[in-house]
């Protein structure tokens, strides 16, 4: 069985619509009429999110038992925030409420696969993708071709419907793949990102250490990656979903 991290609080109905009403932010409020919706929407996102990592679960369990390895080291999953929501929208420049919320976010519900090696990556999310009652919305593949900063991941927005009772809501997910090692990678590529207080010479030269590190831990993992290959039968994957 694997470890789930939840990196969000439970839904607190109370806490969303406090939180709704008292944000005041520069391009205006949420509307009122719609903390209910809001609300609603969450609850929807967060299903999304419960039925994907259930998928990845059973997915995992399989592995087990037919090539006694494990795909996935860990999940991580997350809801975003009401703050990082209404963030996001003041920084795209979109309007706030439930109709701009559904079109242009795709991140609400977030999961994260950390996979013991890359083949691992690429089957469970073509494993995933194949699937009849989801769709793949948008497929971006940063371990083919990784990003300026030397981030790898396979990002994959998938829509899983979640049944209400009044009937099948189409819901985005969006679902990062990757293995331990770019895992380890993205935390501290973050972590100076966003957390530090460096001097710009200091973030210059760390970020292009970051980027050798991003090479050398590539070619560990392809050489790792060789040995498992042949000591274990598990399915072997070079491609990513298509959308
Ligand atoms: P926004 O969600 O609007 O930012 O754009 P997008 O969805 O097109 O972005 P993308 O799919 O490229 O990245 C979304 C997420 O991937 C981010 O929120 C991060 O969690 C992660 N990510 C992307 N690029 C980097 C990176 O350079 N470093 C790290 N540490 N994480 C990244
Ligand atoms: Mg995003």
């Amino acid at each position: 069985m694997n470890v789930i991290l939840d990196r969000h609080e439970r839904l607190n109905t109370a806490e969303i619509q406090a939180r709704l009403e008292n944000i005041d932010t520069k391009e205006g409020n949420f509307p009122s009429s719609e903390i209910t919706e809001f609300i609603n929407l969450m609850q929807v996102y967060e299903g999304a999110m419960y039925e994907i990592s259930t998928k990845l679960e059973i997915l995992d369990g399989e592995f087990q038992v037919r090539f006694s390895h494990d795909p996935i080291h860990h999940i991580e999953r997350r809801l975003k925030s009401v703050n990082s929501i209404l963030d996001k929208l003041d920084r795209k420049e979109l309007p706030k409420n439930t109709t701009s919320i559904k079109d242009n976010l795709f991140d609400v519900a977030g999961i994260r696969v950390i996979c013991n090696y890359r083949d691992d990556v690429y089957s469970v999310s073509n494993y995933l993708s194949a699937q009849s009652d989801i769709q793949v919305l948008r497929v971006k593949d940063y371990i083919k071709n990784p990003k300026q900063n030397g981030y790898r991941s396979l990002h994959v927005i998938y829509a899983v419907p979640v049944f209400l009772s009044s009937g099948a809501h189409y819901t985005p997910v969006e679902v990062q793949f990757r293995t331990i090692a770019m895992d380890y990678w993205a935390s501290l590529e973050h972590a100076l990102r966003y957390k530090s207080d460096l001097p710009d010479d200091r973030l210059v030269e760390h970020s292009q250490t970051l980027l050798d590190c991003a090479r050398s831990l590539q070619n560990i993992e392809a050489q790792m990656q060789g040995i498992h290959r042949d000591i274990n039968g598990a399915p072997q994957g070079e491609e990513a979903p298509k959308s």
